[in-house]
């Protein structure tokens, strides 16, 4: 029985995300979504509404779970019987993930396996999708559809309490 874990951000789960989580799937008896906070990042949803809607954009796999954490990866591992960090590496991404998976490696004995993204999605990241959402662009070719909707009544939510801070969209 082997239990693997897909942690990211997912601010919010893109395509791209969804074809890693789909092939690590493939790879485990059990996936965790792990939805963590990344402290160096400017949220768009809370943690509980990425679990939401990575749950929606999971709900056919059966064995493909979605969770919160918060402190070390590692600790979550072990409190879910982990075996294996999946993680999904565009070009760029070796040289944070590396260090990372090195130290999970060292204070808690997990592995590490890296999935190369798909070239179709090797280039889409949150940090864009938000950007280019905040910039009144479409994003809908990244991410699903209820995701794009998400995100425009976040924008539009945030611009009326906000005004002038972001475009209308
Ligand atoms: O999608 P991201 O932003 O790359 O996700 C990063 C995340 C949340 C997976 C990463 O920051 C993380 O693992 N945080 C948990 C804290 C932790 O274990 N830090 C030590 C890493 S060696």
């Amino acid at each position: 029985m082997v239990r693997g874990v897909c942690p990211g951000s997912f601010d919010p789960v893109t395509h791209g995300h969804l074809e890693v989580i789909s092939r690590a799937a493939a790879l485990v008896d059990e996936l965790i979504v792990a939805v963590g906070h990344n402290m160096a990042k400017n949220a768009l949803f809370a943690p509980e509404e990425r679990v939401e809607l990575l749950e929606q954009a999971t709900h056919a796999w059966p064995h493909v779970s979605v969770a919160l954490f918060d402190g070390l990866l590692v600790d979550f591992c072990q409190a879910r019987q982990v075996q294996v960090i999946c993680k999904g590496l565009r070009g760029g991404d070796f040289d944070y993930e590396l260090p990372m998976a090195q130290m999970n490696h060292r204070i808690g004995g997990v592995e590490t396996i890296f999935l190369p993204t798909h070239t179709q999605w090797s280039f889409v990241s949150s940090s864009l999708v938000r950007e280019i959402a905040t910039l009144g662009g479409d994003v809908s070719k990244f991410v699903p559809g209820y995701v794009a909707t998400r995100i425009s009544s976040r924008l539009l939510k945030r611009s009326h309490e906000q005004p002038g801070t972001i475009r209308d969209l």
